[in-house]
């Protein structure tokens, strides 16, 4: 214990300034990421947004959400009325994991033990942040803010994630790009009306 508290003492970065110094200067866990992918948006945010892994242009931009599942992201938030830039939103996994097709990198989902690996990364970093709700988009953020493995379909709508902060379950913005045609716009249509309760709870 005396050692557990040394550590703590000497390493335990006491601002998300210096907790986003540390995950910058960190390995990817599996290499082949560019950079780290940090969250963004201000402290004090009453919602955090919690996705997978930064992906291929998130790789490339250092920014988290702004390839194409962050741009569905970004327009389902403003038809709920969220305004994104006062939101905070970060990943599970703090590095993007690929395997190589050709010259295209195509996303792997990390495995459960590589989220927790970044976990203690997330949990520091929302107490930082001291949101109102944490959103998790999809499985993984769900299993790293619960170490849960639950299925969205069951688990879809308000949640405790037993922490100091309120906790929402949807899908993830991905997912409905991956849908076929006839399903999207549906599919869509739900996840704008979960972001409206979002929206709603977080007041
Ligand atoms: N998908 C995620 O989960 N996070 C991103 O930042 C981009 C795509």
């Amino acid at each position: 214990p005396v050692r557990a508290v040394e550590r703590m003492a000497r390493d335990e970065p006491d601002s998300l300034e210096a907790l986003n110094a540390v995950i910058a200067r960190s390995e990817p866990l599996v290499p082949g990421a560019t950079q780290a992918v940090l969250g963004e948006g201000p402290i004090g945010a009453s919602i955090a947004f919690v996705g997978e892994q930064p992906g291929d242009q998130e790789d490339r931009q250092g920014r988290p959400f702004v390839g194409p599942a962050g741009q569905l992201l970004s327009r389902a938030l403003d038809e709920a009325g969220i305004d994104r830039s006062q939101a905070y939103l970060t990943n599970a996994v703090k590095h993007f994991k690929f395997s190589l097709r050709g010259k295209r990198r195509i996303h792997e989902k990390p495995t459960a033990g590589e989220v927790s690996h970044y976990r203690w990364w997330l949990d520091r970093e929302l107490d930082f942040v001291g949101p109102k709700l944490v959103v998790a988009l999809g499985a993984t953020a769900v299993l790293a803010l619960t170490g849960k493995q639950i299925p969205i379909t069951r688990a879809r709508g308000p949640a405790a994630f037993g922490r100091p902060f309120g906790g929402f379950i949807t899908v993830h913005p991905s997912y409905l790009l991956r849908l076929p045609d006839a399903a999207k716009e549906e599919a869509y249509r739900a996840f704008v009306a979960d972001l409206r309760r979002v929206h709603d709870l977080a007041r």
